[in-house]
């Protein structure tokens, strides 16, 4: 399989599809030194974008939160989406939105004379655990932690804070596992590296407060199915201890959907049939 940057195909970049291979920055760009970018994933489900409007309104304030503008309205953001899964005949796709600070007159860490740029490719992408859905994922815990927002803006969905994630997933998969559960500043269970979670106790579902993490956007769609189920959702502080008491776990993530967790370090968990209702009730919702 060709990577990433050898595909056919068209990618928007700063106002106007581009060849694919042409989607090219410089390499004194400075968001590729100091992680001055902010991203969004999101999947189209038969030519709909789920909650595409909520992710377009997301990567700005994304951004806002990391000190930039970016120089496109959600409306353009979401014309410009639209434009890219045309252009590429996908239906059911995954869409990666970036917006970041470009090469310009600033090489330093300030960078207030370099434009902005917004790029958006889109391409074909199957279930991000594979078949882990059915079996239940097998997790390892992360020796990083999530950090306080007092040390960086940890509710933006920025490159920045994606470091400690990648260091994490590549210690999983060393060790056989699919990703990392990470605790937060304080201790408390937190968030996967690229998906939210969920617990499931005597029938009622626990998952963290997002008080340093991302708070999702399919974690808010899965917390109103299991109102909508009558299912009493808790969102508190999670401590470690706790992980022993805990019947079934899911993961919720754009690129992950709703995937069940087998196994999380030496805590084990059944595939349930509340962590498969809503799996099932999430992959319909996406359709409707
Ligand atoms: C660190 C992190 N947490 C949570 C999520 C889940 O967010 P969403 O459901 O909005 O895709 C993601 C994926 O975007 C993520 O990267």
């Amino acid at each position: 399989m060709s990577g990433y940057d050898d595909r056919d195909g068209k990618i928007w970049m700063d106002g106007q599809l581009i060849e694919w291979r042409d989607a090219n920055v410089h390499i004194l760009t400075h968001a590729m030194h100091y992680a001055s970018s902010v991203f969004e994933g999101e999947r189209a489900y038969g030519g709909k974008i789920f909650e595409s409007r909520k992710h377009s309104e997301r990567l700005h304030a994304s951004a806002n939160m990391i000190d930039f503008e970016i120089p496109w309205t959600v409306d353009e953001i979401e014309a410009a989406k639209q434009q890219v899964l045309t252009a590429n005949g996908l239906s059911d796709a995954y869409v990666r939105a970036v917006a970041w600070r470009g090469a310009g007159e600033d090489m330093g860490v300030a960078s207030t004379r370099n434009p902005v740029r917004l790029a958006i490719a889109a391409w074909e992408w199957g279930a991000y655990y594979g078949d882990s859905k059915y079996k239940g994922a097998k997790l390892d815990i992360s020796k990083w932690k999530r950090p306080s927002p007092e040390t960086i803006p940890s509710h933006a969905k920025a490159a920045g804070l994606y470091m400690i994630c990648t260091m994490s997933k590549h210690a999983a998969e060393a060790k056989g596992c699919a990703d990392a559960m990470m605790f937060d500043y304080r201790g408390y269970v937190a968030e996967a590296t690229g998906a939210n979670i969920f617990f499931v106790k005597d029938g009622e579902v626990h998952t963290p407060d997002p008080d340093c993490f991302l708070n999702g956007i399919t974690r808010q769609t899965v917390i109103g199915m299991l109102r909508d189920r009558q299912v009493k959702v808790h969102e508190r502080h999670i401590m470690p201890e706790e992980l022993e008491s805990f019947e079934q776990c899911w993961l919720t993530g754009t690129a992950a959907e709703v995937t069940p967790v087998g196994q999380i370090g030496d805590y084990n968990f059944e595939v349930g049939a509340l962590a498969r209702n809503i799996a099932e009730g999430y992959e319909k919702l996406v359709r409707e």
